[in-house]
């Protein structure tokens, strides 16, 4: 933490910049802002040695809000002092212990879909990441795997993302690109005009969206798993409705991720679930209403215990 603290002009000097591009070039543009907030994580868990994702490192310079510059100045500062001293904030370093504190938040969040990938590979046939962002586990883990890979996002971030692996030299050619709008548009449809087949059982990634959508949105989204082969699955995340509305114990929390999130980035959360009690058997009713079962499930927090407002699951098609 003292060389951060010594070295933090340079990783300001770095979010300056970066938050300037963001507003100059990124947003503009209609490009997605909120996918480098869990991209800097998983990149971050990558130079400090806890997360393989070299294709993160390789992506960064070419992504429309950063440069080769900017990428050194955020990065260089942490990448030194865990070098120098080992350092590995929990936030971004797992592996986390089980029930995750809350600065074990994004470590949780990378494990739990990095398991629940790691686990449908092996049996799935397909595995489509549905508002993929900057994503890499396409080009990390599933390089090599026998299954057909999908990517789904809007064609701003998309195309984006297309011209940041091309120029950063990785190799996407076992990766099919789909744009879409969850808003406005049926992903599924999408998918098949692209060679999707829903007759094969399909893992779908679905990491950091729902907060962003309308309930309704969530709600057909997670029906179209059910017109998907049996064996078919759905992980996602979501947040406690309590933090969307800003209520109770996590009114504070609420505001500062209001304020982070719409000024920085122009987006706003919508859907949510009530966490305070049940939380399990609160999400289990909700894709149950959708015609899913639950499958995995965890919670930022102990269920119960604390006032937890982050939830991880897994929706199966049985
Ligand atoms: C917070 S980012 C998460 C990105 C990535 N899944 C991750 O966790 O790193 C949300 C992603 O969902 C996409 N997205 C948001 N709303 C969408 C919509 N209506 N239709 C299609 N994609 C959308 C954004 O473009 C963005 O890439």
């Amino acid at each position: 933490m003292l060389v951060e603290l010594v070295l933090c002009p340079i990783s300001l000097a770095g979010a300056a910049a970066y938050l300037v591009k963001l507003k100059l070039y990124n947003q503009p543009k209609g490009i997605s802002g909120t996918a480098y907030e869990p991209f800097f994580g998983r990149a971050m868990a990558h130079g400090m040695g806890a997360r393989d994702d070299a294709s993160a490192y390789l992506l960064a310079p070419g992504l429309p809000a950063l440069s080769p510059l900017i990428w050194w100045l955020l990065m260089w500062p942490t990448g030194l002092a865990s070098r120098i001293a080992g350092y590995k904030p929990a936030l971004f370093a797992g592996p986390t212990t089980r029930p995750a504190k809350l600065m074990q938040m994004m470590a949780l969040r990378n494990e739990f879909f990095d398991e629940t990938l790691r686990e449908a590979a092996a049996v799935v046939e397909q595995v489509v990441i549905l508002g993929a962002g900057w994503d890499t586990r396409a080009y990390e883990q599933l390089k090599g795997a026998d299954v057909r890979i999908f990517e789904v996002d809007t064609p701003a971030t998309q195309q984006a993302k297309v011209e940041a692996l091309n120029a950063a030299g990785i190799d996407s050619s076992h990766v099919t690109f789909v744009e879409t709008d969850f808003n406005q548009a049926s992903w599924l449809e999408a998918l098949r005009q692209h060679g999707f087949d829903p007759a094969r059982t399909t893992y779908i990634l679905w990491e950091g969206v729902t907060m962003y959508l309308p309930e309704d949105a969530v709600r057909e989204t997670l029906a179209c798993v059910t017109d998907l082969a049996p064996g078919s699955r759905i992980a996602f995340d979501y947040f406690a409705n309590e933090l969307i509305e800003g209520k109770g114990a996590l009114k504070v929390l609420a505001w500062c991720f209001r304020v982070g999130i719409g000024l920085t980035y122009g987006e706003h959360f919508m859907f949510g679930l009530p966490m305070r009690t049940a939380a399990r058997d609160t999400a289990a009713a909700f894709l149950e209403s959708s015609g899913l079962t639950l499958g995995r499930y965890e919670t930022l927090g102990a269920e119960g215990k604390l006032v937890i407002f982050y939830g991880f699951a897994v929706g199966e098609h049985r």
